[in-house]
C-alpha cells in the first residue's frame, strides 16, 4: 500500500496535513480482474467431472456474494423500525406543517430530492434555504463514526472489511465522540491519518441516532424551536400509542427520553430497511456475473479506476472486499478539499466573508481550531448518483458532464470554473478563504494536473465515465422491467 499524496511522519501529536493522498488501489487488479461472464439463465454450471475447453464457469466468492444480496429474501422490519417509518413520513413534526424526512429525502428518487434546488426550502414559512445539497440516505449502512484513524481502505484490510460486514451497530448506537489525534498512539500517528466517517457533509454526527435530531431542530429544516416543541407533537401524534407500548407509557414524560426513542426508530428504519440498501443497480447484476456492461459502461469502468485518468476508485471504491462480504459503497468515507466553485445561489454566499469550511465549520463546531482541515467535506456514495440534478456539498454542479470535466480542468483550466476579478484575474478556489488554499487537493489525480497540459479526460472519455456512473442506479432488472425502487 503506497500512499499517493503527502506522507508525513509525526513525532508529535498535532495535526499536520495540508492535503491528504489516497492509495493507489487501482493496481490490485486480484478483486476485480474478473472478465464480465454473460451468465445466460440456461447455462448452469457444468458438474467439474465435465473437462471444459472454456474457463470455469463457477461463480467467484465476489459474483457469490453479489448474487446473493440480490437473492436475499425480504426481512419484515422489526416493531421499532415500523415506527421509525411513520415518523420518517409525518409531516405534523415540521413546524410549517409541510416537511418530513421524506419529502427531502424522497424514497422515489434514491432518498434524495428529485428537483433541481442547489439547496432546499424549509423552516416556518418554507422560505428559509438550508446551507447544503441534501445527500442521499442510501448506503450508509456500513459507514463508520466519524474519527480521526489510519488511512487504511476497507476494500485492502481484511479486518477493516471483516469489522465493517459485521457491524451493524456503528450507524446506529450512541458511541463516544470523536477519536481525537491527541489519543492516538505513537506508533498510529507516524502512518498517515485522515479524518473519515460519520453523518452529514461534515461528520458532525457521529451515527445516525445523533443525526435524527438536525434536521428536526434546524431552523431552515423543520425547525421545532426546542426539544419541548417537538415533545408535544410526539404526543398527539398518529403513533404516540406505539411509542408507549414500544418504550414505556412513561415515555413522554421528558423530552431527552422521548426524542431518544424518536430518532432511535428513524435510525432503525434507515438500517433495517432494504429500500435504503438494496444492491440492485446493474453494476451489482455485473458482479454477480449475471450481465454484461455496455462496450462504453466497461471504457467507462476502466477510466474510472485506471490512474493516469479518472483516478475516481481512490476514493470512490469501487470494488467488494476480497470474499465480496463487504460491497462497494464507492466512497472510502474520507474527507477531502476538493474546492468546489462557490455558489452564488445560495443566499449565505452574498456575504463575501461567509465560507462553508466543512470539517472545520461554520456548522461544524468542535475542530473550528484544525485549520488544515478546512474545507474538507466528506466523499459521498456515487451509488444512484445519477438520479441526482445537483452535485457536491453546496450544490454548484448540475450535470455529470459538468463534475467529471470539472476534476480533470480544475488546474489545467480554472478559468471555465471560477469567478473573475475585475481586472480579468482568475479566482481560483473561490470558495476557499486564500489562507486555506493549500488544503485543497494537489496530490491525488487529476488534480494533480499541471496548468497548460491537457485534461486527462477527452470528453467522449467523460461520457463513458457518465454511462458508467448510471449502471450505478437501483432498481436494475436484467429483464428490463422497471421496478419500485429505482
Ligand atoms: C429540508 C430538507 C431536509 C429534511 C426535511 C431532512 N433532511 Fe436530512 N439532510 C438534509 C441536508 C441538507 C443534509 C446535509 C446536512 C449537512 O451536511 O450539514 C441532510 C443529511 C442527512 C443525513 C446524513 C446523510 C449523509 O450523507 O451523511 C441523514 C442520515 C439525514 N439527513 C436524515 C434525515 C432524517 C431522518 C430526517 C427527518 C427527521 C431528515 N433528514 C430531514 C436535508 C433534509
Ligand atoms: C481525492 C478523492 C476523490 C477523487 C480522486 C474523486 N472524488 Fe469524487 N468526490 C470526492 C469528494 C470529497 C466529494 C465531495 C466534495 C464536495 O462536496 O465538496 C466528491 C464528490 C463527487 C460527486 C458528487 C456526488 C454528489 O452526491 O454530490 C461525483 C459525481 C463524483 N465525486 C465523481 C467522481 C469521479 C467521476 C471521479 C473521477 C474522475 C472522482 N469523483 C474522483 C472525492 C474524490
Amino acid at each position: 500500500m503506497q500512499p499517493r499524496g503527502a506522507v508525513v511522519a509525526i513525532a508529535t501529536l498535532t495535526f499536520f496535513l495540508s492535503a491528504c493522498g489516497r492509495h493507489d488501489n487501482s493496481l490490485d487488479k486480484n478483486a476485480t480482474s474478473m472478465a464480465p461472464i454473460a451468465v445466460a439463465a440456461a447455462a448452469a454450471p457444468s458438474p467439474s467431472s465435465t473437462p471444459s475447453p472454456t474457463p470455469s464457469p463457477t461463480p467467484s466468492p465476489i459474483a457469490q456474494a453479489a448474487l446473493a444480496r440480490l437473492n436475499a429474501p425480504a426481512v419484515p422490519l422489526s416493531a421499532v423500525a415500523e415506527l421509525g417509518k411513520k415518523i420518517f413520513h409525518d409531516a405534523s413534526l415540521s413546524a410549517s406543517g409541510k416537511l418530513s424526512c421524506a419529502s427531502c429525502h424522497n424514497p422515489n428518487n434514491a432518498h434524495a430530492p428529485a428537483n433541481d434546488l442547489a439547496v432546499q426550502l424549509g423552516g416556518l414559512s418554507m422560505q428559509h434555504q438550508g446551507g447544503r445539497a441534501v445527500p442521499s440516505l442510501r448506503y450508509h449502512d456500513h459507514a463508520p463514526a466519524f474519527s480521526i484513524g489510519p488511512d487504511t481502505k476497507p476494500d485492502e484490510d481484511d479486518k477493516m472489511a471483516a469489522k465493517l460486514a459485521a457491524d451493524a451497530k456503528t450507524t446506529i448506537a450512541p458511541v463516544a465522540p470523536i477519536v481525537a489525534k491527541a489519543t492516538l498512539q505513537p506508533a498510529v500517528a507516524t502512518q498517515e491519518v485522515v479524518p473519515q466517517g460519520g453523518f452529514d457533509w461534515d461528520g458532525r454526527a457521529v451515527n445516525l441516532t445523533d443525526q435524527a435530531g438536525g434536521p428536526l431542530l434546524d431552523p431552515n429544516e423543520m425547525a421545532n424551536k426546542s426539544s419541548v416543541t417537538l415533545l408535544a407533537k410526539l404526543k398527539v401524534a398518529s403513533y404516540a400509542g406505539d411509542m408507549k407500548l414500544l418504550f414505556g407509557p412513561g415515555v413522554f414524560t421528558s423530552p431527552s427520553l422521548a426524542l431518544g426513542e424518536a430518532y432511535f426508530a428513524l435510525a432503525l428504519y434507515q438500517k433495517e430497511d432494504r429500500s435504503f440498501h438494496p444492491y440492485d443497480s446493474k453494476y451489482d447484476y455485473y458482479l454477480a456475473e449475471k450481465v454484461q456492461l455496455s462496450e462504453q459502461e466497461m471504457r467507462g469502468l476502466k477510466l474510472f479506476k485506471d490512474p493516469k485518468k479518472g483516478n475516481c476508485a481512490t476514493c470512490h471504491i469501487e470494488k467488494p472486499s476480497r470474499d465480496g462480504r463487504l460491497p462497494p459503497a464507492f466512497t472510502d468515507y474520507q474527507f477531502e478539499a476538493l474546492a468546489a466553485p462557490r455558489n452564488k445561489g445560495i443566499r449565505a454566499n452574498s456575504d463575501p466573508k461567509y465560507f462553508d469550511l466543512g470539517l472545520c465549520g461554520p456548522r461544524r463546531t468542535d475542530m473550528s481550531k484544525q485549520v488544515n482541515y478546512c474545507g474538507y467535506f466528506k466523499t459521498p456514495s456515487l451509488r444512484n448518483v445519477a438520479t441526482r440534478q445537483v452535485f457536491f456539498h453546496n450544490g454548484a454542479f448540475h450535470s455529470l458532464d459538468d463534475v467529471v470535466h470539472f476534476y480533470v480542468e480544475r488546474e489545467t483550466n480554472p478559468e471555465k470554473w471560477y469567478s473573475h476579478g475585475k481586472d480579468g484575474t482568475i479566482n481560483k478556489y473561490d470558495d476557499l478563504p486564500e489562507i486555506y488554499h493549500g488544503n485543497a487537493d494537489v496530490t491525488d489525480a487529476p488534480f494533480d494536473s499541471k496548468p497548460g497540459t491537457s485534461p486527462v479526460l477527452t470528453d467522449d472519455e467523460i461520457k463513458d465515465v457518465v454511462a458508467f456512473l448510471k449502471t450505478l442506479n437501483d432498481g436494475y432488472r436484467p429483464d428490463g422491467v422497471k421496478t419500485a425502487s429505482k
